[in-house]
């Protein structure tokens, strides 16, 4: 893979010392429902190495974040005080905390640090301005620092005050989870080492309608999962019983099958939809689940033999929904995965956040499972491994696994959009490489 994609300046090429940075992080971490902790901190990780070089290279380091989608001032529920706590904790130095992100409480703190400390301004969304990428909040926010980084990949596909207004106000470059992010995605989009597969999941196709497209174009093989598939085998004629789906996709589910079909006139590419599922009456861990196999009918032929088998082993009943992709899916797409050298994952493969619950296959997310293992190698051959999406970040989280895949990216909405080959706004508002700027 081709490196040196990203064109704009970073980190690397100014001079920090003694200067104050202002940096843009995404610390929109999830938390917890209950108790408000935060419930998983990848992206708090991520930013480090940008901190830890700033603080090392003599800046005073000033973090802006936004979380959430706050209500306005005051909602507790999206303060940052808990990011600030975690920073601390995985910098083993003292954060300050600067309880608005502008005006004099935002001063006050700035003035404050000391070279090679780090203080983190209130979220940016208590102020309605940022969304709307208002001027003059963006010309208060730059006045606290002389130089601007953007390092919160996650959000530089929106156009907010700390993610564009800002850069027309201080020189701005980008920190190295940003430059990684964006080199590592355009590689795997612009100069794969192939074959290429995507395996895309999760619920809606209409968040992925842009990379199916891309992909259907660039890969060799497209497999799709998820809950989206259902409406893709609705599209097709199967009977999805009560079956999460998507009504108002099912023509946009035709055309990219039909799409994906002219494709594969033209060379040689294969765009597989689930030929098998696991289905239950309900999600729940008590409910009985079964294989559905729609398409090929193997196993029930072989367990029926030499009698028909039952209409039900070929069909979804009333009441039932597919919840996971059925073994022979599975297994055909980790035998897939076995012939390529970049694999790009995107959504899960069925129902992944209901814990434990059993049935002839084991839990859901099996499917999903199946297919990670295939791409970490564990069948042999491993690929290189690009994880995308918030949800699917989520899960390989959750299942501890996040560095055996070689990129899993902070970005939800900004890697599909990179993926579908849009340009970022908070990426395009950097500095070029070699500009004299
Ligand atoms: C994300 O989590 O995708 C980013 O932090 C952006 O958040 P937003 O969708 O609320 O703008």
């Amino acid at each position: 893979m081709g490196h040196n994609l990203f064109t704009k300046q970073t980190i690397r090429d100014i001079n920090v010392k003694d200067k104050t940075v202002l940096l843009r992080a995404d610390y929109n971490v999830p938390l917890t429902k209950t108790d408000g902790k935060i419930a998983d901190d990848y992206r708090i990780q991520q930013s480090l190495p940008t901190v830890k070089y700033l603080l090392d290279q003599g800046a005073k380091v000033v973090i802006c974040s936004h979380l959430g989608r706050p209500a306005g001032p005051g909602d507790s529920a999206n303060s940052l005080v808990p990011v600030a706590q975690r920073l601390s904790n995985l910098l083993h130095a003292e954060v300050l905390f600067a309880p608005d992100c502008v005006g004099e409480q935002a001063q006050q703190t700035v003035a404050q640090l000391k070279q090679g400390q780090v203080a983190l301004l209130e979220n940016l969304r208590f102020h309605p301005e940022e969304e709307k990428n208002d001027p003059e909040f963006a010309r208060q926010l730059a006045s606290l620092a002389d130089v601007f980084v953007q390092d919160g990949f996650g959000v530089v596909h929106r156009a907010h005050a700390s993610t564009e207004g800002v850069t027309h106000y201080l020189p701005s470059v980008a920190g190295f989870l940003l430059e990684k992010e964006v080199d590592t995605i355009t590689g795997v989009m612009e100069d794969p080492k192939r074959p290429l597969m995507t395996v895309v999941g999760g619920a809606k196709i209409a968040d992925k309608i842009e990379i199916l497209h891309r992909f259907i174009k660039i890969a060799d093989f497209v497999a799709i999962g998820g809950a989206m598939a259902n409406t893709f085998l609705k599209a097709h004629g199967l009977d999805v019983a009560a079956s999460l789906y998507d009504k108002e996709e099912l023509g946009v589910a035709s055309d990219i099958m039909h799409e994906a079909e002219q494709e594969a006139k033209k060379r040689k590419f294969v765009f597989y939809i689930p030929q098998d599922g696991v289905v239950a009456t309900k999600v729940d861990k008590t409910a009985p689940t079964r294989i559905v196999d729609w398409s090929a009918h193997v196993i029930a032929d072989i367990e029926s033999y030499p009698k028909r088998a039952a209409h039900s082993t070929a069909q979804v009943e009333a009441h039932e929904m597919i919840l996971d992709i059925g073994p022979f899916t599975g297994a055909f797409i980790a035998g897939a995965i076995q012939n390529m050298q970049t694999v790009v994952w995107n959504g899960t493969m069925g129902v992944a956040e209901v814990d434990g619950l059993q049935g002839p296959v084991g839990p859901f997310a099996h499917g999903t499972d199946l297919v990670m293992e295939a791409m970490l190698g564990q069948f042999g051959n491993k690929p290189f491994s690009v994880v995308g999406g918030g949800d699917t970040t989520a899960y390989v989280q959750s299942r501890k696994l996040t560095t055996a895949f070689d990129h899993v990216s902070t970005g939800g909405g900004a890697s599909l959009e990179l993926m579908g080959g849009r340009k970022l706004p908070g990426v395009e508002a950097l500095v070029d490489k070699g500009s004299t700027k």
